[in-house]
């Protein structure tokens, strides 16, 4: 009986950049282009829970969940982040979901420990979905969480890696060969955050 201890590279958290919408207007609240953001929960959790990150946030996987999940759709510049926050008068309002719900605790979960299920999906809206509301497709709340659903229904990444034998495991894959493979699928450029992670385990020999 030995002890182990490795570092695995633990599965990514890939944005997908799906820029399907054009440029809009200047001004504060203005955008060039919307990037729709996937992650694997689990390596999303890698993250979460990292003590050095300055959230201080537990991760929590109540469902046992082995797809990729959305985080968000982000009106974005090319020269940085944001624009943010743009429009408070329109808050969160779960009412406007309801016949949602069920899907996107499946397909949009929020995994942070001792928050309310839908904090993830009030900060996407305040955050990124009321930065949207001059596009006829996302002028309101349910049309920004049900084009989040919609995305991840078309842009299932773990067939699309799957067809070229990338499955979620301890093997070591090539990044080049998994951006080739959601590439060539969404006719997109996309962009891939990998989470690093030090797991200790036992093995029997
Ligand atoms: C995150 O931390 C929680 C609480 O310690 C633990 O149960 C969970 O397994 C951790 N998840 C990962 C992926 O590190």
């Amino acid at each position: 009986m030995k002890t182990y201890t490795q570092n695995i590279l633990q599965v990514l958290f890939i944005c997908g950049v799906i820029g399907f919408f054009a440029l809009w207007q200047r001004s504060s609240n203005a955008w060039d282009f919307i990037v729709y953001t996937q992650q694997w929960p689990e390596a999303a959790c890698v993250d979460i829970n990292d003590t050095k990150s300055s959230h201080h946030h537990i991760c929590t996987m109540t469902r046992n969940i082995q797809t990729w999940t959305i985080h968000g759709i982000w009106p974005s510049r090319f020269d940085g982040d944001g624009p943010f926050y743009c429009d408070n008068s329109y808050p969160f309002q779960e009412s406007e979901i309801t016949n949602l719900e069920n899907i996107m605790d499946n397909k949009w979960p929020n995994l942070i420990i001792g928050t309310a299920k839908t904090s993830f999906w009030k900060h996407e809206w305040t955050k990124h979905g009321t930065c949207a509301l001059n596009l006829l497709d996302l002028d309101c709340e349910h049309k920004y969480f049900k084009m989040g659903l919609d995305l991840n229904k078309r842009f299932d990444y773990k067939h699309i890696l799957e067809d070229r034998n990338i499955t979620p495991s301890e093997t070591r894959y090539k990044l080049a060969d998994m951006r080739e493979a959601i590439e060539s699928f969404t006719k997109s450029k996309i962009n891939m955050q990998c989470i690093f992670a030090k797991v200790s385990y036992r093995t029997a020999c």
